[in-house]
């Protein structure tokens, strides 16, 4: 009895590991190699928090992508945590997406890194991200994933009250508020104070070990790598407005979003790239006609044909992984474009990627070429 009872405990113990297969979505891109996911909370005690408005201290959530020349035990995590994914599933019910979806995914991770070769070449460069309004920053991980397997340390932030949810480790939830146009340079100072706040808490060395758990194997000396900025829709005018106010950024890509703030009149003087979804140009869009002579760095415009506004985040792969590309309401294309998702992350990173390499490794524009022959769907405006 106690034998079958046993064999019964251990039956049931085992089927939720069965259970939870997830569909995972794959990195990209010539190198993809594995990376470690983290993520943590931050609490800016000298900043109250403009949104709650009730003098509570600024809290954000980061995520931490760091690079692995080769990984011992990696494990498919949850791509969201479970109020988001749930969060997600309806609002994208109007998509066409079945419930569930979000749940369903999952993100490799690799929880125990190899060691790494003797000669490796230091601390990779950092990347900083921010993404859309009314958006998660998890909506961007597997590209985020992927671009840290090129080689690059990856943080991104959610910037609460303006994404439409962020989950906090201990449960607390904040949900997006709606922000009119009036409010829009106020949102925007937030951003750039939050960017602020998180360089310099990564400035502590054991905070770097929590985010970035590989930050061991490499011998700091001093201050932080190299670092570059990019951001998707609103996001890009985050990404134009850190690197204008916060001196240690040296190259940003504005992706897909109108420009705002002081960046339209005083300019730029780092290099910086505008990518427009189909029909983005600075023919349409007057901030990016208005601040394009003010750039004075090295600088590049590109279309891509055949993109939406949503091509430019995890969710065109996340349709395509989960099989439903081509089933979705035909309305769902106006968002997220009509490009293959693999094909559409392997652009958006390769793109990003040669980018991230001129600005913060060789200086070459030579990834550029490789990619413009790669990719017919772009086209070169400036
Ligand atoms: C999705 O399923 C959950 C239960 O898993 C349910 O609570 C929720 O209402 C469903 N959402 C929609 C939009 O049907
Ligand atoms: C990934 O693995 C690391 C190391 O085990 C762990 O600390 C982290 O929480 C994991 N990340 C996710 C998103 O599960």
């Amino acid at each position: 009895m106690l034998q079958i009872t046993l064999v019964l405990l251990v039956a049931l113990w085992c089927i939720p590991s069965f259970a939870t297969s997830r569909l995972r979505l794959p990195a990209v891109g010539s190198n993809p190699s594995d990376a470690v996911i983290s993520s943590m909370s931050l609490t800016d005690q000298r900043r109250s928090d403009r949104f709650a408005k009730d003098g509570r201290a600024r809290a954000i959530m980061v995520s931490g992508f760091s690079p692995v020349s080769t990984c011992r035990h990696s494990h498919l995590g949850a791509y969201m945590p479970p109020s988001t994914a749930k969060f997600e599933d309806d609002k994208f019910a109007a998509y066409g997406l079945p419930n569930g979806s979000f749940q369903s995914l999952g993100l490799q991770n690799c929880t125990t890194p190899g060691t790494p070769r003797p000669c490796s070449s230091g601390i990779p460069p950092l990347v900083v991200f921010s993404g859309a309004l009314g958006t998660s920053r998890i909506i961007y991980h597997s590209m985020l994933q992927s671009i840290a397997a090129a080689g690059y340390l990856v943080v991104s932030v959610d910037h609460p009250y303006d994404a439409d949810i962020v989950e906090f480790p201990d449960g607390t939830i904040v949900k997006g508020v709606e922000i009119s146009d009036a409010e829009l340079e106020g949102a925007l100072s937030t951003r750039v104070e939050d960017i602020a706040f998180l360089y310099k808490e990564l400035a502590k060395a054991s905070l770097r070990k929590k985010l970035f758990p590989i930050d061991h194997y490499h011998e700091y000396r001093g201050g932080l790598p190299q670092t570059a900025i990019i951001g998707h829709s609103f996001g890009g005018a985050t990404a134009a407005s850190a690197l204008q106010q916060l001196p240690y950024i040296r190259g940003g890509v504005n992706i897909d979003g109108t420009m705002l703030g002081s960046v339209l009149k005083s300019g730029l003087d780092l290099p910086f790239m505008l990518i427009g979804h189909e029909t983005k140009t600075q023919e349409t869009d007057p901030s990016w006609k208005t601040v394009w002579p003010q750039l004075k760095g090295w600088k590049r415009e590109i279309e891509v044909k055949g993109a939406a506004h949503y091509s430019f985040s995890d969710l065109p792969l996340i349709t395509s992984v989960l099989g439903l590309q081509e089933r979705l309401p035909a309305d769902t294309e106006q968002v997220l474009g009509s490009i293959e998702g693999r094909r559409m992350m392997k652009l958006t990173v390769t793109y990003i990627t040669a980018f991230l390499d001129m600005v913060l490794r060789s200086g070459s524009e030579k990834d550029f070429s490789r990619a413009d022959m790669e990719f017919s769907e772009v086209v070169n405006v400036a």
